[in-house]
C-alpha cells in the first residue's frame, strides 16, 4: 500500500505519533516538505523521542528518506542522526541530493525577514525556512549534493550574501571570514553526510516496484499551506497531498490510501487567522491539558474548537480517505464542547473558506455543543475495543463522520502507542 499522512488543521495534529504508530505496517516512510520547523513528538516504550527532520517512523521502519522537498540544515541532521543511531533505530536513512541545505545565513534572514514585516510578522520558527526556499525558487540556493563541492559551496554563499546585503550588512556574515567558516563547517557536515546522500526519487521508485509498503509523511498542515492555508501566515511550502509527488518525486497516481490527522480541538502557533479560537480561562485550561505548547519553539499554542468547514475543505483538497482522530483524552478534560458547524456571512451560509483579511473580519460562526466524556478510564483504554469507548466520546466521533462522510479510522486517546485503536472496518487491518 502507497499511503500518505497529512495535517488538516494547522500542524501539531499529532501526525508524529501516527506515523510512528503506522511504522509496524509501512517498512519506507518519506518527508516531502519543510525542514526543522516541524516537530514529531513519540512516545514508545514510555520514553520520548523528538524528531525534526527524519520521518517519525524511524524507529521501527526498514528505511526513512529525507526527500527533495525538504530543506535540510546538515549540522543538526547530524545531531539527529547521531542521537537515533545512539537509541533503538535501525533504519536505513537515505537523503535526496536535491534537497535545499539550512545555512545560519537563512536562520538570521528568518529573524530579519520578521523585523521587517513588522505588524505583518507571521511567529516563524526562525529556523531558517522561508529564506531557503525563497533561494530554492531564486535558482541560487544550496543542494545537499553540493556539500561536497568546497568551491560550489564558497561561491554560493558569496551569492547568497550580496543578493540579500541589506538585510546582512552590519551581521556577523559582512564578515568574510564568516563566510568562510559556514562553507568550510557546511562541507565537512556534506562528507559527513556522503553515505546517506541520494536520488531518493529512484530508491523510492525502486522500493515501491519491490512491494514496499511506503508512508509519505507531510509536515506542517493544509492551513499552513503555501497555496491553500491563511497565507501570508504559513509556512513556504506546500502541505497538501498533490505536495508528496512533488516534494518526493513519486507518481501521485499510485498514492492509494490519504490518512488525514485531525486533533479533537484545534491549535496554532504563531499569528494569523484562527476562526474556532478560544481565549480566556477555558482556553488556558485546554492548553494545559493538552501540554499545547510548541515542540521546537515552547511558544504557548493557541487552542480552540474543532473547525467543521475548515475540515470539509481540508478532506476536498487532500482527498482523504480516513481520519486519525487524535488527542480525544484532552478534549474529554473539558467540561463542555463546542463545534463549529458553519462559516457565514451576513447570515448566508458559504460554502468556501473566506482568506482575505476582509472576509474574515466579517466571519460569522455557528456552534452546537455536546455533553463532556470526562476522563478516560485506564482500564477501558488497556482493552482497545471502540465498542467500550463513553458513548458520549463515540456520539463525537459520529458528528465528526456524518459531516465530514470521512471515515474515523484511527483514535489516538493518549500520547503512547499503545493508547490508539484501529477501527475493525479500517483498511489497515489488512496491512
Ligand atoms: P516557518 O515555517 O518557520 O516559516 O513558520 C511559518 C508559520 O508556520 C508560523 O506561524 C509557524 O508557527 C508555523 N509552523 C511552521 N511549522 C509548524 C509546525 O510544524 N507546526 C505548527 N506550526 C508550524
Amino acid at each position: 500500500m502507497i499511503g500518505a499522512v497529512l495535517g488538516l488543521q494547522f500542524g501539531d495534529e499529532g501526525k508524529g505519533k501516527i506515523s510512528d504508530f503506522l511504522s509496524d505496517k509501512f517498512q519506507v516512510e518519506v518527508r516531502f516538505n519543510g525542514g526543522a520547523n516541524a516537530g514529531h513528538t513519540v512516545v514508545a516504550n514510555g520514553e520520548k523521542y523528538k524528531f525534526r527532520l527524519v520521518p517519525s517512523g524511524s524507529l521501527r521502519c526498514e528505511t526513512v528518506i529525507l526527500g527533495n522537498g525538504m530543506v535540510i540544515d546538515p549540522l543538526a541532521l547530524i545531531v539527529e542522526i547521531n542521537n537515533l543511531m545512539s537509541s533503538k533505530c535501525r533504519a536505513k536513512i537515505k537523503i535526496s541530493k536535491l534537497a535545499h541545505v539550512v545555512t545560519p545565513m537563512h536562520k538570521e534572514l528568518d529573524k530579519k525577514e520578521e523585523e521587517v514585516r513588522s505588524k505583518l510578522s507571521l511567529g516563524t520558527t526562525a529556523q531558517g525556512i522561508g529564506p531557503t526556499y525563497e533561494d530554492k525558487y531564486a535558482r541560487s540556493g544550496i543542494r545537499m549534493t553540493d556539500l561536497q563541492n568546497l568551491e560550489i559551496l564558497r561561491e554560493k554563499i558569496e551569492i547568497i550574501y550580496r543578493m540579500k546585503l541589506n538585510l546582512l550588512s552590519g551581521t556577523e556574515f559582512s564578515d568574510a571570514a564568516t563566510r568562510e567558516r559556514i562553507a568550510q563547517d557546511l562541507h565537512r557536515a556534506g562528507k559527513e553526510l556522503e553515505p546517506f546522500l541520494e536520488y531518493t526519487e529512484s530508491t523510492i521508485y525502486d522500493l515501491y516496484k519491490q512491494g514496499k509498503n511506503i508512508l509519505f509523511e507531510g509536515a506542517q498542515g493544509t492551513m499552513l499551506d503555501i497555496d491553500f492555508g491563511m497565507y501570508p501566515f504559513v509556512t513556504s511550502s506546500n502541505a497538501l497531498a498533490g505536495a508528496l509527488s512533488l516534494g518526493a518525486g513519486f507518481p501521485f497516481r499510485k498514492v492509494d490510501y490519504v490518512i488525514g490527522v485531525v486533533k479533537a480541538y484545534m491549535s496554532k502557533v504563531g499569528a494569523g487567522p484562527f476562526p474556532t479560537e478560544i481565549h480566556g480561562e477555558q482556553a488556558d485550561k485546554l492548553r494545559e491539558f493538552g501540554d499545547e505548547y510548541g515542540t521546537v519553539t515552547r511558544r504557548p499554542r493557541r487552542v480552540g474548537w474543532l473547525d467543521l468547514p475548515m475540515l470539509k475543505y481540508s478532506i476536498r483538497m487532500n482527498d482523504v480517505d480516513a481520519i486519525a482522530l487524535t488527542r480525544l483524552d484532552t478534549l474529554g478534560e473539558m467540561d463542555k464542547i463546542r463545534i463549529c458547524t458553519s462559516y457565514k456571512k451576513n447570515g448566508k451560509e458559504l460554502n468556501y473558506i473566506p482568506r482575505s483579511f476582509q472576509e474574515l473580519e466579517e466571519l460569522e460562526l455557528t456552534f452546537m455543543e455536546v455533553e463532556s466524556w470526562g476522563k478516560l478510564d485506564p482500564e477501558i483504554l488497556k482493552k482497545h475495543d471502540y465498542h467500550l469507548l463513553p458513548q458520549k466520546m463515540k456520539d463525537y466521533i459520529r458528528i465528526i463522520e456524518n459531516e465530514l462522510r470521512v471515515p474515523v479510522e484511527v483514535l489516538s486517546l493518549g500520547e503512547g502507542r499503545e493508547n490508539t485503536i484501529v477501527t475493525q472496518g479500517s483498511r489497515l487491518n489488512s496491512l
